[in-house]
């Protein structure tokens, strides 16, 4: 007897007419032909079901504060860190943690499973800090929010930076963060590399640096990461985030780094929707398109999953917690329109990023976590083309959220009168 039978799926390798089978929370049977007795069954009717989709790249306690205390006006980077400095002391813990929630909210209906969620360090006070650990508890049934301690005003360059660090992983947080394009010179950068890597690893943590998110070919703060990774240790455990300098670098000098980047096991971490709306700022004709070296770094064994980074907060106004977004955009700049290439841009949303963020029983296996999206789509092409209906999300072998089917009713003679958009596959 299963808890829930989810019958007639298609998976994201292909395979369809699956029957999925889960109790106690674990996927206990995946064939064809299964016609086993269930609590609850849900019919798949052919669509896609995927494993839920991951986040490995966001910023919970700024999300969903657009306006406040005003609005971006220039629309940079530089601007969103002056923004945020302003609403910083305005904020309560109430309000952080109201406003995470709404948006987990939003987030477990579009299919999101696991969240790696920033959260600045720099305020003595840790409200986000303290907001976010408490949100992590609440929301912990039904969502995976894993809290990277970032130092968004530089740990060197901000006094008291290092010292709200130390506090922010005594409390429990879960990853160490850094921002060494934002320090003072190059050299800084490089330090705080130096000694974030080294608390990691006396802590057995992991790494996820904001790193050279920058139009300046010259940050190589991506090169020190790497080493001191090696130095250390700490292979598979650091990612660098955004390393959108990595576009505007000579190709010689990428040639010698992406080869130390893959002895180093780093991940990486594009996040297209803000990548292409905050780099080349400084261009005028031509403008680059500062996401970095995704197919490069893929094909070099990295790996590399797509982060949202923003949702109608100081950096970015727009946003509706859709991976799928992130992957069509990640595909659009990347130019990875190959039939391969566009069903690895999903890999890029849910394995990569899972894999990245270290979750243990993701996937769709026997002995995984019971834990699953079913999409109006037949294929993961197809559900980055539409950004489909996210028909069902299931979390421990429960249905946690529903949303009705997008279908049209047309009114033209001779013509059907129901309309699914998900019937044009080639
Ligand atoms: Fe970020």
């Amino acid at each position: 007897m299963f808890d829930l039978v989810i019958t007639n799926a298609t998976l994201p390798d292909g395979r369809s007419g699956i029957d999925i089978g889960c109790r106690d929370g674990v996927i206990r049977a995946l064939e064809t032909g299964l016609n086993a007795p269930s609590h609850k069954a849900l019919d798949a009717a052919g669509y896609l079901v995927s494993p839920p989709f991951v986040d490995p790249h966001f910023h919970m306690d700024a999300t969903l504060s657009l306006g406040r205390p005003r609005m971006n006006d220039s629309g940079t980077l530089l601007e969103g860190i002056t923004l945020w400095g302003e609403l910083k002391p305005l904020q309560t813990v109430d309000e952080i943690i109201a406003r995470a929630l709404r948006f987990c909210d939003l987030a477990v209906a579009q299919g999101i499973g696991a969240i790696r969620s920033h959260v600045d360090v720099c305020d003595d006070s840790l409200k986000g800090v303290e907001a976010l650990i408490e949100v992590r508890k609440q929301v912990a049934d039904y969502l995976d929010l894993q809290l990277v301690a970032f130092p968004q005003d530089g740990v060197l360059r901000d006094p008291s930076a290092m010292d709200n660090l130390l506090r922010a992983l005594d409390m429990g947080v879960d990853v160490v963060g850094g921002i060494p394009h934002f320090e003072r010179t190059m050299e800084q950068g490089a330090q705080s590399v130096r000694m974030l890597c080294e608390i990691a690893a006396e802590r057995g943590l992991m790494v996820d640096m904001h790193c050279d998110e920058s139009d300046d070919p010259h940050s190589r703060h991506i090169e020190t990461l790497a080493h001191e990774t090696l130095r250390l240790g700490m292979q598979g455990r650091v990612t660098g985030s955004h390393l959108t300098s990595m576009h505007s670098m000579d190709n010689y000098y990428v040639s010698k780094l992406i080869p130390l980047m893959v002895e180093s096991g780093l991940h990486a971490v594009p996040n297209p929707l803000i990548n292409i709306m905050l780099q080349g700022r400084h261009d005028t004709y031509p403008k680059r398109r500062g996401q970095t070296r995704v197919r490069e770094l893929r094909d070099a064994g990295i790996t590399v999953g797509f982060g949202s980074d923003c949702v109608m907060d100081p950096w970015y106004s727009l946003g509706r917690a859709d991976m799928l977004d992130v992957a069509h955009m990640g595909l659009h700049v990347g130019q990875l329109s190959s039939r391969q290439d566009m069903a690895w841009c999903f890999d890029a949303v849910t394995v990569n990023s899972a894999r990245i963020m270290g979750l243990q029983g993701y996937g769709l296996a026997v002995g995984c976590k019971a834990d699953m999206v079913l999409l109006q789509a037949k294929d993961p092409i197809e559900a980055i083309r539409l950004r489909p209906t996210r028909l069902a999300v299931i979390r421990a072998g429960k249905i946690i959220a529903r949303t009705p089917p997008n279908l049209a009713s047309l009114a033209l003679p001779g013509r059907p009168d129901r309309l699914d958009p998900a019937s044009f596959a080639p």
